[in-house]
């Protein structure tokens, strides 16, 4: 029988590194084929972590939210508008001054601007030339960054499926992620192929699988992007209902070969308890990471915040569910995930800042400047128990 690992069973082994500062690694990544993230981060599709709000920040921190299914089509695709909006305000869409990243319109207007008759430009001249050049080429890398973000919503493969992923591509969405637990399923090959068939310009995430076949079936219908977890969520009963699902690491270093051989990024989702985990599952050769509970109960998470207790000993939480919850489904029917209050944590930009500073620095312990170096030198080892108890503050205990 295979014995397959999950994240506390490994370590990284730190190595050699020429990384001066870890301010300077390069977090940049890819979501799906054609698109990209500047942080390695993906907000899950579950109706208490990803509306608007969660969206929208994802987007301004340089990773994707996945805006839920489990609401109407209106509902989801006016997010997907106001997303798309948002978006929009940063890319500058149909602005004349676009021009402005074209050296040689820019070089035309400066000497029209400064031609003198019989004078020719003058040093300063050159000066602003040369700053107007430097602005140029921002505004090029600004359109490269922008043009290429995801704006992605979740579906599912039966219903209404098909109209939901019309209406959100008409509203903006440019990656549609079939969110179901069973993706290595006819129903999600269908899926995949009729989306292809019938929906231009966009491309699809399908999941979740933990196998190499089920990768390599979903890359032959077609997906642009990979979505690997089955069984690991913080609020799964998966396994303990059904048996079924793999240990996240040893599943990712065998689904991120095939994904590699298609040129496809995979996502490792679920399963993530801290930033450590996120660089282990990168590590493994992930392309991104998909949180639920670690961006659950902030401030741009769906859900009222709920007081317990009086002042001054008053606290404050936010639900977070499981997509397959009872608490979510509102019956017992196929129950395999549960609930939970979590303490309320503030803004999920300060939690995005802290996975940034800890992935730099996982960076730099292995010598790596970007993701692509990080993969090919992580070397993982496998610990014991005493080494995952002496991995975690122990001096109280
Ligand atoms: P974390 O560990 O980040 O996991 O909270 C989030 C991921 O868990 C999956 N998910 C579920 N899995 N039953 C499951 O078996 C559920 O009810 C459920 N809800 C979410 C999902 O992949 C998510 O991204």
């Amino acid at each position: 029988m295979k014995k397959y690992l999950t994240y506390d069973d490994v370590n990284i082994v730190p190595k050699f590194s020429e990384v001066l500062s870890r301010e300077n690694v390069d977090l940049s990544t890819r979501f799906t084929r054609n698109t990209t993230l500047s942080i390695p981060i993906v907000s899950s599709p579950m109706d208490t972590v990803t509306e608007l709000n969660m969206a929208k920040e994802m987007l301004d921190m340089g990773g994707v939210g996945v805006i839920h299914r489990f609401q109407s089509i209106e509902k989801q695709t006016r997010m997907m508008k106001l997303l798309h909006y948002e978006w929009d305000s940063w890319y500058n869409i149909g602005n004349p001054e676009k021009d402005r990243t074209d050296h040689t319109q820019v070089f035309e207007d400066w000497y029209k601007g400064v031609r003198h008759w019989n004078s020719p430009p003058t040093k300063s001249d050159y000066e602003d030339l040369h700053e107007l050049l430097w602005f140029a080429d921002e505004a090029q890398k600004d359109e490269d960054y922008w043009s290429k973000r995801p704006l992605c919503a979740a579906i599912g493969t039966t219903g209404d499926y098909l109209e939901r992923a019309k209406e959100l591509v008409k509203n903006g969405c440019n990656v549609l992620l079939i969110d179901v637990a069973h993706g290595h399923h006819k129903l999600v090959g269908d899926a995949l192929e009729k989306i292809k068939k019938d929906i231009q310009g966009v491309e699809v995430v399908a999941g979740n699988i933990a196998t190499r076949e089920g990768a390599e079936f979903l890359l032959q219908s077609g997906a642009d992007g990979i979505r690997v977890g089955i069984g690991n969520g913080s609020l799964c009963e998966t396994r303990i209902r059904t048996g079924v699902g793999l240990p996240q690491v040893s599943t990712l270093l065998d689904v991120v070969t095939i994904c590699d051989d298609f040129d496809v990024p995979c996502i490792a989702d679920g399963g993530i308890r801290n930033i450590g985990d996120i660089c282990k599952g990168l590590g493994c050769g992930a392309d991104s990471i998909m949180l639920g509970s670690l961006l659950s109960g902030t401030k741009e998470s769906p859900g009222q915040i709920e007081k317990i207790g009086e002042w001054p000993n008053e606290k404050l939480f936010k639900k977070y569910r499981g997509s397959a919850s009872r608490d979510s489904k509102g019956n017992d029917k196929n129950v395999e995930g549960n609930h939970k209050v979590i303490p309320y944590k503030g803004k999920t930009a300060r939690i995005l800042t802290d996975i940034k500073d800890g992935i730099n620095s996982s960076f730099s312990y292995v010598g790596a400047n970007n993701l692509s170096e990080f993969h090919s030198k992580v070397e993982f080892v496998e610990v014991t128990q005493a080494g995952q108890k002496e991995a975690r503050p122990h001096l109280l205990n």
